[in-house]
């Protein structure tokens, strides 16, 4: 059997509202759209990597609601294995309201319900039954103590973890540490520092990536949103990975996307350097379409 990619993270439903700008505080304003779709950041990571060709199992938790069906339709259908999916009693599946204005930008507000649920014992045994070749890959949006138990144990059998911090939430050190790649944008990767107590490299993404290669991390991928992303395989290994140039549509789901073909191309064996070159290109994708989970690429699609 080949090496499976284990996601354990967050499932939801997007709810999307079109905007001509992003409301002020106190302030009403009328948008277009409504639709639902499937998202969480978990939940989409793992899409995108199946998409690309990857074997994945998910972990997580939805609601006893008609939105878990919504949540998780995707990835069922994209063959992804859902067999420790578990259902929360007394929680809502999760929800995220997410507007999008006229440029493609957007805010995202995380009503996390289930995906609270996701618990350590459900983790660490997911982790237990990973075979010698396989990957971790987690995000922000399961609680702290799921994230650091299932992190370790994946370390301590040996396990390669990828690791996004999105949304960024606080780690013990030694769980930022063990991440390879730690993956990041600008905002979080200025957080991570912080946390790791290194000095600002003001708005220098690269010095960034390599000062938190610096502090133990194997390797750090800071992403870059339309100018693609920055790879430290290792304190003096920088690279500068361009993005394609696309007319951006809706960002929302991009960073996922990339990352889930990050993660399925170092499955498979590619380097860092060459599974970013692809990532980027399968972000670019997603953010010319609208949504998160149906704006990415099936396998055939082509990319730009
Ligand atoms: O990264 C985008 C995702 O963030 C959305 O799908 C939303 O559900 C939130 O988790
Ligand atoms: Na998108």
């Amino acid at each position: 059997m080949g090496a499976r990619l284990l996601v354990i993270g967050s499932a939801n439903v997007d709810l999307f509202a079109t905007v001509p700008r992003h409301p002020s505080p106190g302030e009403t304003l009328i948008g277009r759209g409504g639709q639902r779709s499937a998202g969480g950041k978990g939940a989409n990571q793992a899409l995108a990597a199946a998409l690309q060709g990857a074997d994945v199992t998910f972990v997580g938790a939805v609601g006893e609601d008609p939105d878990a069906q919504l949540a998780l339709a995707g990835l069922r259908e994209a063959g992804v294995d859902l067999g420790s999916v578990v259902t929360a009693p007394d929680s809502p599946t999760g929800l995220a309201i997410i507007t999008v204005s006229e440029a493609g930008e957007n805010t995202i507000v995380v009503v996390p319900g289930a995906n609270a649920q996701v618990s350590v014992e459900q983790a660490t045994a997911a982790v237990g039954q990973m075979g010698a070749g396989d990957l971790l890959l987690m995000q922000g949006e399961v609680p702290r103590e799921t994230t650091e138990a299932a992190v370790r144990a994946a370390r301590e059998a040996g396990r390669r973890v990828v690791l996004n911090v999105a949304p960024w939430m606080a780690l013990d050190h030694d769980v930022l540490t063990a991440a390879d790649p730690l993956v990041l944008n600008e905002h979080e990767a200025e957080l991570a520092a912080d946390e790791l107590g290194l000095t600002s490299q003001g708005d220098d993404p690269a010095a960034t990536a390599q000062a938190l290669c610096g502090a133990g991390t194997a390797s750090v991928v800071i992403t870059l949103g339309a100018e693609g992303a920055v790879v430290a395989a290792g304190p003096d290994e920088v690279t500068r990975v361009p993005s394609p140039r696309v007319s951006a549509v809706d960002s929302t789901g991009a960073g996922d996307a990339f990352t889930g073909a990050l993660a399925a191309r170092l499955i498979e064996g590619d380097d860092l350097v060459a599974a970013v070159r692809h990532a980027v290109r399968v972000g670019a994708y997603a953010v010319q379409h609208p949504g998160a989970q149906p704006s990415y690429p099936q396998a055939d699609a082509e990319l730009p």
